[in-house]
Order: structure tokens, then C-alpha cells, then sequence
């Protein structure tokens, strides 16, 4: 136990300093705002001290409330640190580093002055983890800077970098970060006899502005529509900033507080916590010595210029880091860059990046047609055509010519990592790295561990991924891995549905409903109906039992390989994505269905989803109970950010304890009866179902659970 007070006060020529010392980022744990108060209260009773200076030791001023707290009980403070913030007779400088988010950004809006470092960033998050500023952030920020601006931020939660912040009115003045303490002393003498107070309570001017627009807030609720769906959080949030332009201050913190209390404990804010720590904890993996030195990766190369191996290069140059791409074909290289221009070019069109950004990032790709020019390269990616044959050919030429220290990865998304290893004199020095599609975009980068994987390599591999800020998720070396593995079962279902006489568009909509941005049947076709069917082919070639999918299989065949062909599971206007029931899909679903044995009937929209869902819980329980994930919730991140999974679901697991094991594991296994093999259930599941356990707090035996 530490005894270290999280709070310390301190004196220094008639400035009181509060400093916040609750490692690793200030959160408002236990002991920290009453220390706040303790120390308000002292200041304010000494005559010697004529303002006050509130900072954060370590990295940052206050990331926020302590979010573990919410889901224990503590009994309310006797004063709130805002509050008394606000009637405090001496001026009182927050002075910014590193952080000041949520409740972190709220004492300083509470404070009558704000200094900031030029790297600091400040913001009100809360709706991120389905809440909303409980700490009179949605009253204060309106005041300070317009309900427009707040309101962006309060329903973004983005983060607002220093510089930015001055120009909203947020930061009074961007002080030498070298010494802020120094710096924010020095600010409090100057301003110690100003008076009245500016306190942002009391202003009223900004709020005009709502006067003056009085629709912006229903505005504002219709263009979040689409990406709020099925969430609370976010409406809530808008209807707090409101009330402060209609309610004098006191009313509007109470409206605040009665708005707070309705989201804090609601299962969206329990799911949005969930995913919060699950980000965290996947980053450990269990067993690795803690003070492994890992080789260092300043420079990368990746070997293909294809789609995949073209995004990955942008994955690295979009982080800063210098990226040799190298193709065999000086055409398939131009046509490489020229992709890599096209993408940069639409989000320069877009705005979020400048001309000057996506400039420096192309010259950060440097396009090589030979492998010794590689050599020197820290690490490599090979990303080249899904065939062993091929892959192992590339690896003996990697081997040959990167450096002995070099780590050498593989971003296939199928082959066994261990084939591709052995070919290598180095095989302890390779490990996958499965990037998903577009590799630049999507965050989930999972790390696979071969047998013979060093743990550096491994850990260097997981530091890798967080370093082009990604999310590295582990997984063991087996068919699919684990994203794409627990995704099979998912996938055939949805097939073996439609074979069972539901449509496309029936499907879609559950999914719809449920909170996917995107229904899985217009998923396929966006990608192109074409591209599983020839899988399927080549698994069929090498293995004549492996059962074809009729109904997609004759779709691709008359044509219809989706919005590329304006026809797909859904008819399309040209140059419109719009996608809509087809009249020939459903008569071809009714002929196969028939041709099957399958008796046309309904489908409830909980079959189709607990359909679609249970099979990969089960899977997800297999892929534990193998060893080849670490935990229940790494599987959980792997969804949100591999496959769209709704974030405010918590994710695959989290959502199926709110149906229970038991439940889940008795439908499985009368599944198992109706279905056959396929939906065998997982011992695991079934272990966890007996003991009444949490399918999101499973942990593979195989690390400790
Ligand atoms: N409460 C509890 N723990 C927190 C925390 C918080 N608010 N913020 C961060 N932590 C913990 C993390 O869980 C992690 O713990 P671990 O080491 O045991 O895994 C550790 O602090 C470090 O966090 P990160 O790994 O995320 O460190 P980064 O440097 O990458 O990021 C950060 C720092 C940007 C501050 C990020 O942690 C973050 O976004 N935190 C959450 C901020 C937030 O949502 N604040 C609002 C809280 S709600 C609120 O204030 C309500 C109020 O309105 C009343």
C-alpha cells in the first residue's frame, strides 16, 4: 500500500500549489478531490496566500474520474471540488500538461485562469465511455467558448491539442513547457489582485450565439443519427449543452447531474467501460519476462506491392516511419504507388490531411525493385500472394539478405507460420503480423506466435503494431488465427440461413438493427461475391468433400458479383450503392432451399441474430480452450476493431453475458442435435455455463486462467 498523499499543498511566495500526484495519470481516485478541497479550504483561511497554482505531477494534469470507481459505490464527497472552485475568493491558474480530460478538464474550466503547455491536450471524452461531463463541463465549456464548439467536443470527445484550444477561448496563454510549475507561479503573481474573478459560471455572452441559432441542436442530432444509432450517451449530451443555454447555471449543473446518473449506470456505459479496459489489458501477455530488450524498429520493408502490401507501407509512413516497398515488377510497383497516391489524394480532398502531410508521408515510401536493397531494413513484412510455395520462396530470399538482427514477418492471413519459419535459418526471429483490410485504416494487427517465436520477436512484434497506433492483438498459430477463426462460424451461418429460405435483406436488417454500421450481405458485396467463391473453389480443388455454397456460388456465376456488377445479394442502380431486395436472388433462394428439403417458414429476428452470434461465442471458447487467444476480452477488441463489431455492445462476449452461458450453451447444444457437427458445443463453454461463469472474463488456461 502507498502511503504517498495523491494530493500535496504547498506554499511558495503566497502561491499555493495543489499539485495532483495519483500516478499513472492523475484519475480522480479516492482521496483526490477531497484532497483538492482540503486544499482549497486551506488556502482560502491563510491570509499569506494571495492565489493558488493547480498542477499535475508525472506525465499529466487530470485525465478525469477514476473510471474503475464507477462500478463501485463511494459515498459522495461533503463538498465538490467544482463548486467550491467556483466560490473560492483567490485566483486560482490550472496549469496544463500532458492530459486534462473529463473531470480533469472540468476543475480547470472551474478555475479562473487555464495555462497550458504548447503538447497538451485537453477534452471531455465522457461520451466515449457512454457518459456524458458530470463535473459541470457541459455548463461551463458552453460559456467559455460557445455552445457550437462545446458542443462538437462534448459529442466527439476528440481530444483538442493546446495551440487549438487557445484559439477556442479554452487556454488563456501557452507557457516553456520546461518549467510549467516555475511558469505557472510566476502566472498566478501576475494576475493575484485582478479582480472581479473571471469565473466562466458566470459569463453569459457566449450563449448568445444559441439565441441566435436556436436549431443547432437539433441539427446536431441529426447528423450524428447514423453513427449514434441505438446509443444514449451522445443525445444526452447534446440535450446537457442545451440546457445551459436555457437554464441559469445552478439549474443547468442540476440537469447535468440528473442526465449523468441516467447514463452512468446504463448498460451502454458498462459495455463502453468494458472496451476501455479491454484495450489496455490486451496489450499483456502473460509470462513475458518484463525487462526483455527488444531490438528496436526505426525502418521497415515490405515485400509486395499489391493492395495489402501498399496499405501496410502507408500503415508505417502515416506513423513516420521510413518504409522501403519493394515489388519484383517495376509495373506492379507503379501501379502500387500510384494506389498509395489515390488514397492519400481523397483524404487531402476530404480535409484530414494537408497537401504538406500527405507529401511528407509519400517521401517517407521509397519504392525498391531488388531484395539487397532491403537488407538494412530493421524489420519486413512479406505481403505477397496467399500461396506457401510462394511465401516460402520469399522467406529464403529474406533470409539471405536482411541483416542477422533483422525480424522477419509474415502478414498471411491463412498459412501455417510455422512452414513459412522453417525455410528461415532464423525461425525464432518470425512471427505473423495480419493486418485487415484496408490495412492503413483498420486498427486490429494481430501478432501471431509461431512455435519456434522468440519472446522478443514476439513483444517487438506487439510494440510494432502500438507504434504505428494500432491495436496488437496475440494469437496462436492455427487455421485462420483467432480474428478471422472466430469469424468462420458466423460467416457459414449466414449462408446455411439463407439456404433455409431467409433473405438477404432480412438478415442484413437484424444486423442492421443490432448496431453493425452495415449488414453482412451488402459487406459481401462491397467486396465482391467473386473473391470467397474462388476460395472456395481452391478448396474444393484440394479437398473434394469441402461442401460448396450453391445459392452465392450461382450468383457469381450468372454475374452477380456484387456492386462492382451492379448485382450482387441486392440489385443496384449504376453509380448508386444503394442496395435493394432483388426479385432473382429470392427466387434463386427459393429454388435452393426447395432443391434442399427446406420447408419455407419465418425466421424471428432473434433466431437470425443468436444464429449469427452463438456459433463464434462457441468458437471463441475453442480458440481459448486451445491456447490460441489469451482472453476472452482480447477476442472482444478483435471484433470491435477487425470486424465493426458496436463498440457500445462491449463486444461479442460482454454481450453474450447479457444473455447468460447457460442460455447460450443449452441453444448450442439443441443446435448441435438439429444441426449437426458444426455447432459441437465448446468444453469450455459448457465449463462456464455450469458454473454459471462470465463468458468476457474467461482466460485461457494455457496463460493462467
Ligand atoms: N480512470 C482510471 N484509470 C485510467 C484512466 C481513468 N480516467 N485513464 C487512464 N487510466 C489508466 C489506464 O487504464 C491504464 O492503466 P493500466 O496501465 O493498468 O492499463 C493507465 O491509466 C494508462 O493509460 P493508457 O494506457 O490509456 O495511457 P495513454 O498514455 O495511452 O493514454 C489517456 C492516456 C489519453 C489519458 C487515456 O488513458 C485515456 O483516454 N483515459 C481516459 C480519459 C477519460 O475518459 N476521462 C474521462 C473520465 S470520466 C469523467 O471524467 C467523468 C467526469 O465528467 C465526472
Amino acid at each position: 500500500m502507498n502511503d504517498k498523499p495523491v494530493v500535496r499543498y504547498d506554499v511558495e511566495n503566497g502561491i499555493a500549489v495543489i499539485t495532483i500526484d495519483n500516478p499513472p495519470v492523475n484519475a480522480l481516485g479516492p482521496g483526490v478531490t477531497e484532497g483538492i478541497v482540503e486544499s482549497l479550504e486551506k488556502g482560502e483561511a491563510d491570509p499569506n496566500v494571495k492565489a493558488f497554482v493547480m498542477i499535475g505531477a508525472g506525465r499529466s494534469f487530470i485525465a478525469g474520474a477514476d473510471i474503475r470507481g464507477f462500478d463501485k459505490s463511494r459515498p459522495p464527497p461533503k463538498r465538490r471540488s467544482y463548486e467550491l472552485l467556483d466560490e473560492v475568493n483567490k485566483p486560482v491558474v490550472a496549469a496544463i500538461h500532458g492530459y486534462a480530460l473529463g473531470g480533469g478538464l472540468e476543475h480547470a474550466l472551474s478555475c479562473h485562469y487555464r495555462i497550458a503547455v504548447a503538447d497538451a491536450k485537453v477534452g471531455l471524452p465522457e461520451v466515449l465511455i457512454g457518459i456524458l461531463p458530470g463535473g459541470g463541463g457541459t455548463q461551463r465549456l458552453p460559456r467559455l467558448i460557445g455552445p457550437k464548439a462545446a458542443l462538437d467536443m462534448i459529442v466527439t470527445g476528440r481530444h483538442v491539442p493546446a495551440p487549438e484550444a487557445k484559439e477556442l477561448g479554452i487556454i488563456d496563454d501557452i507557457v516553456d513547457g520546461a518549467d510549467l510549475r516555475g511558469a505557472a507561479i510566476a502566472y498566478a503573481k501576475r494576475i493575484a489582485d485582478a479582480r472581479p474573478l473571471p469565473r466562466v459560471s458566470a459569463r453569459e455572452d457566449k450563449l448568445a450565439e444559441a439565441k441566435a441559432d436556436p436549431g443547432m441542436f437539433d441539427a446536431m442530432r441529426k447528423s450524428i443519427a447514423r453513427k449514434a444509432r441505438g446509443q444514449k450517451a451522445p443525445y444526452h449530451c447534446i440535450a446537457a449543452v442545451e440546457a445551459a443555454t436555457k437554464l441559469p447555471f445552478a439549474e443547468g449543473i442540476a440537469e447535468e447531474r440528473r442526465l449523468f446518473l441516467e447514463l452512468v449506470s446504463s448498460d451502454e456505459a458498462k459495455a463502453l467501460r468494458y472496451a476501455f479496459f479491454a484495450e489496455r489489458e490486451i496489450a499483456r501477455i502473460p509470462g513475458l519476462p518484463k525487462d526483455l530488450k527488444l531490438p528496436e524498429v526505426k525502418t521497415m520493408a515490405v515485400v509486395g506491392a499489391g493492395t495489402m502490401g501498399g496499405g501496410i507501407a502507408m500503415s508505417f509512413a502515416d506513423a513516420g516511419v521510413p518504409v522501403k516497398l519493394l515489388d519484383a515488377s517495376k509495373e506492379v510497383l507503379e501501379r502500387g504507388l500510384q494506389r498509395i497516391r489515390d488514397n492519400y489524394a481523397v483524404s487531402v480532398k476530404r480535409g484530414s490531411l494537408t497537401q504538406e502531410q500527405m507529401d511528407e508521408r509519400l517521401a517517407l515510401i521509397t519504392p525498391v525493385e531488388t531484395y539487397e536493397e532491403i537488407g538494412d531494413s530493421d524489420a519486413v513484412i512479406e505481403a505477397v500472394f496467399e500461396q506457401m510455395p510462394v511465401k516460402k520462396e520469399v522467406f529464403q530470399k529474406l533470409d539471405a539478405v536482411m541483416k542477422p538482427e533483422a525480424l522477419l514477418f509474415t502478414n498471411t492471413s491463412a498459412l501455417d507460420i510455422d512452414q513459412i519459419a522453417a525455410v528461415t535459418k532464423r525461425p525464432e526471429m518470425v512471427a505473423g503480423t495480419h493486418y485487415f483490410v484496408p490495412a492503413n485504416v483498420m486498427k486490429l494487427f494481430e501478432v501471431v506466435n509461431a512455435s519456434k517465436t522468440a519472446p522478443t520477436t514476439l513483444a517487438a512484434a506487439m510494440k510494432l503494431g502500438r507504434d504505428i497506433n494500432k491495436i496488437s492483438a496475440y494469437a496462436g498459430n492455427c487455421d485462420g488465427f483467432a480474428a478471422n477463426r472466430s469469424r468462420i462460424p458466423f460467416a457459414l451461418e449466414q449462408n446455411l440461413m439463407i439456404e433455409e429460405g431467409t433473405l438477404p435483406e432480412q438478415v442484413d436488417k437484424v444486423m442492421v438493427d443490432f448496431g453493425y454500421p452495415v449488414g453482412p450481405f451488402a459487406v459481401a458485396d462491397m467486396s465482391g461475391l467473386d473473391i470467397s467463391y474462388d476460395t472456395r473453389k481452391r478448396r474444393k480443388a484440394a479437398d473434394p468433400n469441402y461442401r460448396m455454397l450453391t445459392i452465392p456460388d450461382r450468383l457469381v456465376e450468372m454475374g452477380r458479383k456484387g456492386l462492382k456488377t451492379s448485382a450482387g445479394w441486392y440489385d443496384y442502380e449504376p453509380g448508386d450503392r444503394t442496395p435493394r431486395p432483388s426479385e432473382v436472388v429470392k427466387e434463386i433462394i427459393r429454388e435452393e432451399s426447395e432443391k434442399l428439403g427446406n420447408k419455407p417458414r419465418a425466421f424471428t429476428d432473434e433466431e437470425i441474430l443468436h444464429r449469427l452470434l452463438f456459433g463464434s461465442i462457441n468458437e471463441f471458447c475453442k480458440i481459448l480452450e486451445e491456447g490460441k487467444a489469451i482472453r476472452a476480452s482480447d477476442l472482444d477488441v478483435m471484433w470491435l476493431h477487425g470486424f465493426g463489431f458496436p463498440r457500445w455492445r462491449g463486444g461479442l462476449m460482454f454481450w453474450g453475458d447479457t444473455i447468460g452461458a447457460r442460455e447460450i450453451y443449452n441453444q448450442i447444444a439443441a443446435w448441435h442435435q438439429q444441426y449437426g457437427r458444426h455447432w459441437k458445443p465448446s468444453a469450455l463453454l459448457r465449463e462456464t455455463a455450469e458454473r454459471d461463469g462470465k463468458l468476457s472474463e474467461i482466460r485461457s488456461k494455457a496463460f493462467g486462467g
